[in-house]
């Protein structure tokens, strides 16, 4: 059984910290394996295409993603203790977060994306990321270290445009 947490918003000291580095031995912890299950209800019914655990006020280094779009590159996904090691390119990209209801703004990503770290089991993984899958990659490895989206955004501004209300609330509790 997988339950609905509470997203908290900007203003919650835990979307500011840093968060830890997930031990190996916890994850085979059955409490670890529920907050996955958690992270994942709580991204679906929100709905976003990505979570980060700070976002549910757990201060680790873990996020979900799933770009539900017939992908399963593209998730569903679990990432702990990702890591990039590869970033190249620019791309201009509006996003929007859950933890920022109603807003939008345009920032600039990386273009490409080499995100490393383990699945759900503690089995590596490395997840090649271009376009919306490696933008949402970064929205959420920002979140495992206290950064909000409106830290980098320029013309931070209410979601107005049906596509920018979209962006806002209809696919960002991570990035879109
Ligand atoms: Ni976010």
């Amino acid at each position: 059984m997988a339950y609905i947490r509470e997203i908290i918003t900007e203003g919650h000291p835990t979307l500011r910290k840093v968060a830890k580095k997930v031990d190996l031995s916890e994850i085979a912890d059955p409490m670890f394996q529920q907050l996955l299950d958690d992270m994942f209800e709580t991204m679906y019914d929100a709905p976003g295409i990505g979570l980060a655990a700070p976002q549910v006020a757990i201060s680790k280094r873990i996020f979900t993603v799933d770009l539900q779009d017939d992908d399963e590159a593209h998730g569903p996904l679990v990432v702990i203790n990702p890591k990039f090691t590869v970033t190249e390119g620019e791309i201009e990209s509006v996003e929007g977060c859950l933890s920022v209801p109603g807003m939008v703004g345009d920032l600039t990503r990386f273009e490409h994306v080499v995100c490393t770290g383990l699945d759900r089991n503690g089995k590596k993984i490395s997840l090649d990321g271009t376009g919306l899958f490696g933008r949402c990659l970064q929205h959420e490895m920002d979140h495992l270290n206290g950064v909000l989206y409106i830290d980098k955004a320029k013309n931070l501004r209410p979601a107005e445009t049906d596509e920018e209300v979209a962006e806002a609330e209809a696919v960002t509790a991570g990035a879109r």
